[in-house]
């Protein structure tokens, strides 16, 4: 047994190592690419500073390693409450007494080396406790790394221009348009192997109906049509929540579109929109209001997973893709190994977003990843993609 183990744990834990390592290089380089100032100010009510995400990070990794069976106590167990996100929401954490910069990246470092030393001493296998079992515990501190990258990259966006700008830039590719057929089916959704969290799990067949999905993503160049031809005044579109959220809000077109709407503020710079190239920063209010516009609608994340796993769909990790469900348990759901993670969410009018976007990292990038989000949000790095309508399925 030991030699056919063995192995196969030593290749999880390299790639795991490997997955740790790249996320807190770019941690770092996001880090050493701000001023200390603005990396513990408050830029948006919606995000936390971002020396909150930096402690947090550590914290997390901190707790969770020390769940572990016959584990080291945990490093600092007196900031866990401090850091931990369902006790202070986003708005407040900016009067907390967190760690300034320097602290806080002692600490990740601290935690970074135990994490690697844990891992490099772990036993993967069939016989390892259920935290250890195909690597779950590492996996997960791997990948909540990489999201808050993410985070912190929205928060960038967010911040006023001078905070940030990227080493290279930012530049969404266009997509071939082109509608695909998925035939009716059960199809396949849910993860298998692998790292996954306990909402993409259990796995599980749905039955569809056959529909039509589009290729790419909805471009600027499409957008734009929308909004010159009035999409954003007519209420005939937009659902009476959605209506009510542009209207209080003054929404007039994507978040941090210029008037003109030729271009766009990425960071710290106004760059042309590229006609082709998915539109980006748009809530699932507008997503919505475009489909019903364009005679269209947004798939089902189960259409979507379908046709991601048939191939049907290009442009997928761009910009994450708004879709029509409600983030909801599969059946069979077990909440595991932290319910904070996703169950507390269900049933609160969160919308699933699917696929992942240019600023996720790679380790994300698989097609059970759910994405959640209120639909009146729009500093997600989130875009739109349309099925055709229910009569033409
Ligand atoms: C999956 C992006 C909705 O940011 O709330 C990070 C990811 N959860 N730390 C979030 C997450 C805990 C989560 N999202
Ligand atoms: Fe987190």
């Amino acid at each position: 047994m030991q030699t056919l183990t063995a192995p196969r744990s030593a290749h999880q834990a390299d790639a795991i190592a490997s997955r740790l390592i790249a996320a807190r290089r770019r941690v770092l380089g996001l880090v050493a690419d701000v001023a200390e100032a603005d990396l513990e100010r408050v830029h948006s009510p919606l995000m936390s500073p971002l020396v909150w995400d930096l402690g947090h990070i550590a914290a997390f990794a901190d707790l969770w390693l020390s769940r572990r069976e016959d584990a080291p106590p945990p490093l600092r167990p007196e900031l866990f409450a401090l850091y931990d996100a369902t006790e202070t929401p986003r708005a407040e954490r900016g009067t907390l007494p967190m760690l300034r910069t320097e602290e806080a990246l002692a600490y990740m470092a601290a935690i970074h080396d135990r994490t690697l030393e844990a891992l490099a001493h772990a036993d993967f296998g069939p016989a390892a406790a259920p935290l250890d079992r195909d690597g779950l515990m590492f996996g997960l501190i791997a990948e909540h790394e990489e999201q808050h990258t993410e985070t912190m990259l929205q928060c960038l966006q967010l911040a006023a221009p001078g905070t940030y700008a990227p080493r290279t830039p930012v530049e969404l590719q266009p997509v071939a348009r082109g509608i695909a057929r998925v035939e009716a089916g059960h199809h396949r959704i849910g993860a298998v192997r692998g790292f996954s969290y306990d909402n993409e799990r259990p796995a599980h067949r749905r039955e569809l109906p056959a529909f039509g999905i589009h290729r790419a993503p909805v471009s600027n160049g499409e957008w734009r049509v929308f909004v010159e031809e009035g999409g954003y005044r007519d209420p005939r579109w937009w659902t009476a929540e959605g209506w009510a959220w542009r209207a209080t809000n003054a929404i007039e077109r994507p978040q941090f579109w210029a008037e003109d709407l030729r271009s766009s503020r990425v960071f710290d710079a106004e760059r042309p929109l590229v006609d082709g190239a998915p539109v980006l920063h748009v809530s699932a209010h507008e997503a919505d209001a475009f489909a019903h516009w364009a005679g269209a609608r947004l798939p089902t994340e189960f259409e979507w997973e379908a046709a991601a796993r048939a191939g049907a769909l290009d442009g997928v990790g761009q910009v994450w893709e708004w879709t029509a469900s409600e983030f909801a348990g599969y059946p069979g759901f077990v909440a595991y190994p932290y319910p904070e993670y996703s169950a507390v969410f269900f049933g609160g009018g969160y919308r699933v977003l699917r696929g992942a976007s240019w600023a996720s990292s790679p380790g994300t990038h698989r097609l059970s990843f759910r994405n959640w989000d209120h639909p009146q949000r729009r500093q997600i790095f989130a875009g739109v993609r349309l099925a055709t309508p229910e009569e033409d399925r």
